[in-house]
């Protein structure tokens, strides 16, 4: 070999030499745990296709948050499953209805120690399952979805969530909430746009965590999954019309865009690693064919490494936990 001799292989010499080398670290503050409530349980509920992930009562949440504040954890992302459901999603403007609520108690549990945020989309509150409200050809409507998305926005920030995720998709969407927000005086409220979604295989557990009703797919709204530029495109409108951070979602199929996206964004970038990537890695390592905490690190790490500044994962407390021993 020619001079200078390189070898990088000197700075994977020992676990000192590589920690202190290591261009990227995993840190509890960077992480997002998404928990799902539901109305009317008595005791928390399995998810059975998310092993180790259920649908909280109002105790076991409250729970949930506090141990994540203890240990950390950047933020909640709350999810609520209605009892009652319609055409079109009603129970979600009920200052009193299960996500409303959740987000007040959690902030009466938490105060100002973990960022609250809470979902806003219809599809866990319409009969049909849809993240919108439908035309008479069953098409979801747009322009009319934005106006309960607005009434959403605003019963949310009024129960207290500090940031709202509206995850439907919907064109005009940020701009819309936004103007509700500051027309109510939240002008403190932030919104994380889901900016670049796409229509997913891998939302599978996620719609058995919400009981979801939908038959059929997201295409007409969510992105393609061949594309790659359109999503330059959607975090640009999203940035255009007030988003305060922007996600790219899933998260591990989507590692290109989100590289994308982190390149362009000035503002802060999550990705949300999904259910269904959540449901492999237990899966797999439940069948003895991986180490689980080692791919479930290594995969949170790529999330990272690929540019995103906060990862929603369902892992959020567990890994805290571990960082907090090493
Ligand atoms: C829609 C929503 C979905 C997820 C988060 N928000 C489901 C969908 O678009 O079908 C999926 C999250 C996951 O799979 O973990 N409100």
């Amino acid at each position: 070999m020619s001079f200078p001799h390189h070898r990088p292989r000197r700075l994977r010499t020992t676990p000192a030499m590589r920690r202190l080398t290591a261009e990227h670290r995993l840190a509890p503050a960077d992480l997002i745990l998404p928990a799902f409530i539901r109305e009317g349980l008595s005791d928390p509920n399995p998810i059975a296709s998310m092993p180790g992930v259920v649908q909280h009562t109002t105790d076991t949440l409250k729970r949930a948050a506090a141990e994540a504040v203890e240990l950390g954890v950047g933020g909640i992302m709350l999810f609520g499953i209605p009892e009652t459901r319609d055409a079109e999603g009603t129970a979600s403007l009920d200052p009193d209805g299960v996500l409303n609520k959740a987000i007040r108690d959690v902030r009466a549990e938490v105060g100002d120690s973990l960022v609250v945020m809470s979902d806003v989309c219809l599809d866990e509150f319409t009969d049909h399952g849809h993240c919108g409200v439908l035309d008479s050809d069953g098409y979801v409507d747009n322009d009319a979805t934005l106006e309960i998305y607005a009434k959403m926005a605003v019963a949310q920030a009024d129960a207290g969530a500090h940031v709202l995720g509206p995850s439907g998709m919907m064109d005009g969407q940020i701009g819309v909430i936004r103007q509700a927000l500051e027309d109510a005086g939240h002008v403190n409220t932030a919104v994380v746009a889901y900016a670049a979604k796409y229509a997913s295989a891998f939302y599978g557990p996620f719609r058995e965590a919400v009981d979801s009703q939908l038959k059929g797919d997201r295409r007409t709204y969510q992105m393609d999954a061949a594309n790659r530029r359109e999503a330059i495109q959607e975090v640009g409108l999203d940035l255009a019309e007030g988003a305060d951070m922007v996600m790219v979602k899933p998260a591990m199929s989507y590692l290109d865009v989100l590289a994308d996206v982190a390149r362009m964004s000035p503002v802060p970038v999550a990705a949300y690693q999904i259910s269904g990537e959540y449901a492999m890695i237990e899966a797999a390592a439940a069948n003895g064919w991986i180490d689980r905490r080692a791919a479930i690190t290594e995969s949170v790490l790529g999330i990272r490494r690929a540019g995103a500044n906060m990862v929603l994962t369902y892992w959020a407390s567990e890994i805290a936990g571990w960082l907090k021993e090493s």
